[in-house]
């Protein structure tokens, strides 16, 4: 019944956190402000539970179109930026799907199980791009589709934009630059939208990973397209009302994604001064380090009460290395004194 490829599969894993300072996901660590969590209580329960979702959000899309600078009509709703890769993977054309690699791993996983065929595009050894060569495999493929994660997970880091600028001017497919990151990044690249070209975004990594919303801004044209794909009522009542209220106070995670970055270079500059650690530049609100034994360190942390992601094992560019989210300022440092007790 079940198809072989789809038998041969392993099952999306999530770490178990019980009890432990969760860094493995990342997630912006700071809950709402009591006052706030309060307003947003009584917000949300106005909300009509007995009647289907409103399918068409304008309002949502509105606000949303407002925050980015573009019309109502460039944007598009998903249930977190997964499910608009599944409608970019599903809408368009058949065909190769090109990615970097190490990158992102649900355009890969999502193409296989729509049966799309899936050409990676090696990073470099500093984990950058080369746009001739990923240039070079879309024409070999005929590739009508590629995605390209600025900045990159699991590596953290922006490919430069004269890479970046010159695969959406030639590539001839449908190009998505997901911006997941954009607020812990120094650029973005809303004005390369084009009739090919899309940005795809997500309100998961600034504080709300729980409420599963993420957008997708393009041409009115291929919006109203992919449209045609969408599940009738995929964002939920609960998840609509709540993001038309925070977006009124965006301020806020605005701020915290700033004083995510600043914490990102304290606990950068903290790790890169132990010797036996090599610790990557990054745009992103995580940090991908290297250490001598990614599996004993991993473990030594956990003991210590610390969840992070080990990615050795996944691409040998990932070779002993592990992705820590960054947390509060007390997280950061439970996570520095951890890796001083282990190395010194
Ligand atoms: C590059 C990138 N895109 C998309 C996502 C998925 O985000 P969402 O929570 O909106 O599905 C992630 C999550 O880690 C990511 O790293």
């Amino acid at each position: 019944m079940i198809r072989n490829d789809i038998k041969s599969l392993a099952a999306y894993h999530v770490q178990d956190c019980k009890g432990l300072i969760k860094l493995d996901a990342m997630e912006n660590p700071f809950a709402l402000p009591e006052g706030l969590r309060q307003s947003w209580a009584e917000y949300v329960a106005a909300s009509e539970i007995n009647r289907y979702p409103d399918s068409d959000m304008l309002e949502l899309r509105q606000a949303i179109a407002e925050h980015e600078g573009v019309e109502a009509n460039q944007v598009l709703l998903g249930n977190g930026s997964d499910e608009i890769i599944q409608m970019l993977l599903i809408a368009c054309e058949p065909g190769t799907c090109v990615v970097p690699s190490p990158t992102f791993v649900m355009y890969n996983l999502i193409s296989r199980w729509l049966k799309r065929p899936v050409a990676n595009v090696e990073l470099l050894k500093d984990f950058s791009l080369s746009a001739d060569t990923f240039l070079q495999v879309c024409a070999r493929e005929k590739a009508s589709i590629a995605f390209l994660a600025c900045p990159n997970n699991p590596t953290g880091n922006l490919w430069s934009q004269e890479t970046v600028e010159k695969i959406a001017k030639n590539f001839k497919g449908l190009l998505i630059i997901d911006e997941a990151y954009a607020p812990f990044s120094s650029r973005s690249h809303t004005s390369l939208i084009e009739s090919n070209t899309v940005i795809l975004r997500t309100f998961s990594k600034i504080g709300w990973a729980g409420l599963r919303l993420g957008y997708l801004l393009g041409t009115p044209e291929i919006i109203a397209h992919l449209n045609k794909v969408r599940m009738p009522y995929n964002i939920n009542v609960l998840t609509q009302a709540s993001a038309k209220f925070l977006l009124q106070h965006s301020d806020l995670f605005r701020k915290q994604a700033e004083v995510i970055c600043k914490q990102r270079k304290v606990l950068s500059k903290s790790l890169s001064a132990i010797a036996q650690l090599e610790v990557f530049p990054s745009e992103t609100n995580f940090l991908l380090v290297r250490v001598p034994d990614a599996t004993a360190t991993f473990a030594a942390l956990k003991a210590k009460g610390i969840l992070i992601k080990s990615m050795h094992g996944q691409h040998p560019l990932l070779a002993q290395c592990l992705r820590i989210t960054i947390g509060t300022s007390e997280e950061n440092q439970s996570v520095i004194q951890a890796f001083k007790e282990i190395f010194e």
